[in-house]
């Protein structure tokens, strides 16, 4: 039906892993043996995109786009207090997956202090639990919790909401 909305990647696929609790966070670009990113590795004024993986197995969950984490390191201060309290040492996590049609998000405006996709210049407010500030994009990025362990980042709990885009 014209104009309704449907899923574009409606559900992880069966026996593809999902994000856990405790996993850890590695670049996407990392090569060999995943590595945990601790708050530092987090350059300033970018965005970092990665997976998560199994610290026991090392073993990355990257079976589904789904599960790509878009990092940043923002000044605590500029958080609101929710997104502040999902953040480790800075570090804001949500999903890297444009919630309009999928697209990845990896744009950071400087100027807008949001992140932009390139398809359609949807804009969130990672500042403010990724709320739609501008676009077509229908709802909020799903934020990821993250506590630090030892200097790492680390999953502390699901996605807000399940991570994708929608199709009209
Ligand atoms: S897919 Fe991001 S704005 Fe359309």
């Amino acid at each position: 039906m014209a104009g309704l909305a449907a899923p574009l990647a409606p559900a992880f696929a069966a026996g593809v892993d999902r994000i856990e609790a405790g996993d850890r966070l590695a670049d996407e670009d990392g090569e060999g043996a995943p590595v945990a990113l601790t708050p530092a590795d987090i350059p300033a004024g970018k965005t970092l995109l990665a997976f998560p993986f199994d610290p026991a197995s090392g073993q990355r969950r990257d079976g589904t786009r789904l599960n790509k984490v878009l990092l940043m390191r923002l000044p605590e201060g500029e958080l609101d207090a929710d997104t502040r309290g999902r953040s480790a040492g800075g570090v804001v996590a949500y999903s890297a997956i444009c919630t309009h049609q999928g697209c990845d998000l990896k744009t950071w405006s400087a100027k807008e202090q949001l992140v932009v996709c390139f398809c359609h210049s949807s804009k969130f407010d990672i500042k403010d639990s990724g709320a739609v500030a501008g676009g077509p994009a229908p709802r909020s990025l799903p934020n990821l919790p993250l506590r630090l362990e030892g200097g790492q980042l680390v999953v502390a709990g699901p996605f807000s909401a399940t991570p994708g885009g929608m199709v009209s």
